[in-house]
């Protein structure tokens, strides 16, 4: 009797869990809805983020050229003593008129490939992997004798001396801008904006690593971010960089009204194109490989294109989870966003975090190696054939070589980890797997899509 209870209660138990997991299974492709979006003048957009003070505190521009010397190539053509400084910085004079230098969006958003500064494509060429500090002897230094550079540069400094021990990447290459976003977070008041110098979110250890999306495919996204997570007013996300030496929500409010103008000028841009000829025989092929293969995500391209904004669960993709993870977990920074002067006003942005990713646009994407949202993924070669992704890996920083026959950079395979030179597929939020939609292929059908996408 007790035999026949337990069997039943166990096949009603699977008879359930059936029911209950058919009924609600997790949607493996969801589309993003299109949110109204601001327009602006890309002229302006242009000239506030090659010139413009979004942020109002930095390096007094006296001890920065001290330290880094003049730059001599200005790649932005600019003027002043902005044609003095590397494209990832702006001068700006200060209310007490001082000269201070600040970092821009550029230096995460703009590299130079083939001796040509592209503004948009995502440098993978920083180090995050050391914590970089103003030594406090040379802050003292420049408070004793010079008191009001000191005062321009104050809140950054503090910034600085705050977060940046806590950023450190645990390979060069990767960014960590999320963790520096959620690091600004815990020390502001949502609302006020205003700072704390004891945190008041707790943080995960964890700095989770990613690539950068190169600029040009935001104006075919309904959703920023690669976990697509970023929803409503995009010129509000573009802002957020403000957080680094932000004062207070009326300053954030008078920044703001500059970031209309950015997000068109970002929309403006278009990729580069592929500088190499391209055999349109084997594109031709390539394409209806990519169409049968791979559209029902990445979309359709050309004239008549057609981008279907989708988010890939984790079931379906399998790419490393930390940052989806992350932004699932960490509901705190996702909870001081969504009730922060952000989430405030006529134009409200807000964070949706998903178990997933989205699946991006692929135009330009010759040029944007490494791949995934990590750029654990030296090759466009490897993205393709999961069995070519090598577990250890490294570049060279020095003298970048591109590899336009399988389309990344140039790497060498290591037999196990050496540091912060070597990229570590076996870390957490490092990881290699996953997408094995190009698996199934055979060489010349991968050879063939290749192809294809240097068109894109
Ligand atoms: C410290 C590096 C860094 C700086 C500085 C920076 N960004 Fe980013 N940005 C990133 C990273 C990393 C991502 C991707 C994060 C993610 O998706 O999880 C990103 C994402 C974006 C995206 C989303 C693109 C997409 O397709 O989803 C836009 C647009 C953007 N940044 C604009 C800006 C602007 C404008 C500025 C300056 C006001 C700026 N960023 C400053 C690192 C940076
Ligand atoms: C089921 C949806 C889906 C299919 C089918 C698919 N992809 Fe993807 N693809 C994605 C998602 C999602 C990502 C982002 C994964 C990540 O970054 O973790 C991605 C990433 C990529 C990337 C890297 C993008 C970057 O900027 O790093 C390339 C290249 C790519 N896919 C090409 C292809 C090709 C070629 C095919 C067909 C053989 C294909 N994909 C099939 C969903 C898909």
């Amino acid at each position: 009797m007790k035999k026949h209870v337990i069997l039943l209660s166990v096949v009603f138990v699977i008879a359930f869990s059936t029911a209950f997991v058919n009924k609600h299974k997790p949607d493996e492709k969801i589309y993003i809805e299109r949110s109204e979006q601001r327009t602006g003048d890309s002229l302006k957009g242009y000239q506030y983020l090659t010139t413009g003070d979004f942020l109002k505190s930095g390096i007094p521009y006296t001890f920065f050229i001290m330290k880094n010397g003049k730059d001599t190539d200005n790649l932005l053509n600019r003027t002043g003593k902005n044609a003095t400084v590397s494209p990832g910085y702006n001068v700006i004079t200060t209310a007490d008129s001082v000269d201070i230098v600040i970092p821009t969006c550029m230096q995460c958003h703009a590299q130079v490939f083939d001796r040509k500064l592209v503004i948009g494509l995502g440098n993978t060429f920083l180090d995050f992997s050391e914590t970089r500090q103003v030594s406090p002897a040379s802050l003292a230094m420049m408070q004793r004798m010079a008191p009001k550079q000191y005062s321009a540069g104050k809140i950054l400094f503090r910034t600085y001396k705050t977060v940046f021990p806590q950023l450190a990447a645990e390979v060069r290459g990767v960014n960590v801008a999320d963790r520096l976003a959620s690091l600004l977070a815990a020390h502001l008041n949502p609302k006020t904006l205003v700072w704390s110098d004891t945190p008041l979110l707790n943080i995960p250890e964890q700095v989770v690593p990613t690539d950068v999306p190169p600029w040009w495919l935001l104006k075919k996204k309904n959703a920023m971010f690669y976990n697509g997570f970023g929803r409503g007013d995009f010129a509000k996300f573009l802002m957020a960089s403000n957080l680094l030496t932000i004062s207070d929500s009326s300053e954030a409010t008078e920044t703001d009204s500059h970031f209309g103008d950015v997000l068109a000028y970002i929309k403006t841009l278009q990729p580069p194109k592929y500088p190499y000829p391209i055999d349109e025989k084997e594109a031709a092929k390539g394409k209806n490989i990519f169409v049968d293969n791979c559209s029902e995500c990445h979309g359709t391209y050309g004239s008549d294109g057609n981008y279907p904004n989708l988010l890939i669960a984790a079931s379906v993709i399998g790419t490393d989870s930390l940052l989806y993870k992350a932004n699932q977990q960490d509901k705190q920074f996702v909870d001081w966003f969504n009730n922060s002067w952000f989430s405030q006003g006529t134009r409200p942005a807000r964070l949706e975090p998903f178990d997933g990713y989205i699946a991006p646009p692929l135009d330009g994407i010759w040029i944007t190696a490494p791949y995934f949202h990590n750029g654990s993924v030296p090759t466009l070669e490897a993205v393709l054939d999961s069995r070519k992704r090598p577990a250890y890996w490294s570049r060279n920083f020095d003298n970048p070589e591109y590899d336009y026959k399988n389309i990344g950079w140039k790497y060498e395979i290591h037999d196990k980890p050496n540091g912060k030179k070597v990229y570590n597929t076996t870390l957490p939020g490092y990881g290699n797997y996953g997408h094995y939609f190009g698996d199934a292929l055979s060489d010349m059908e991968r050879k063939e899509v290749i192809e294809y996408l240097k068109t894109l």
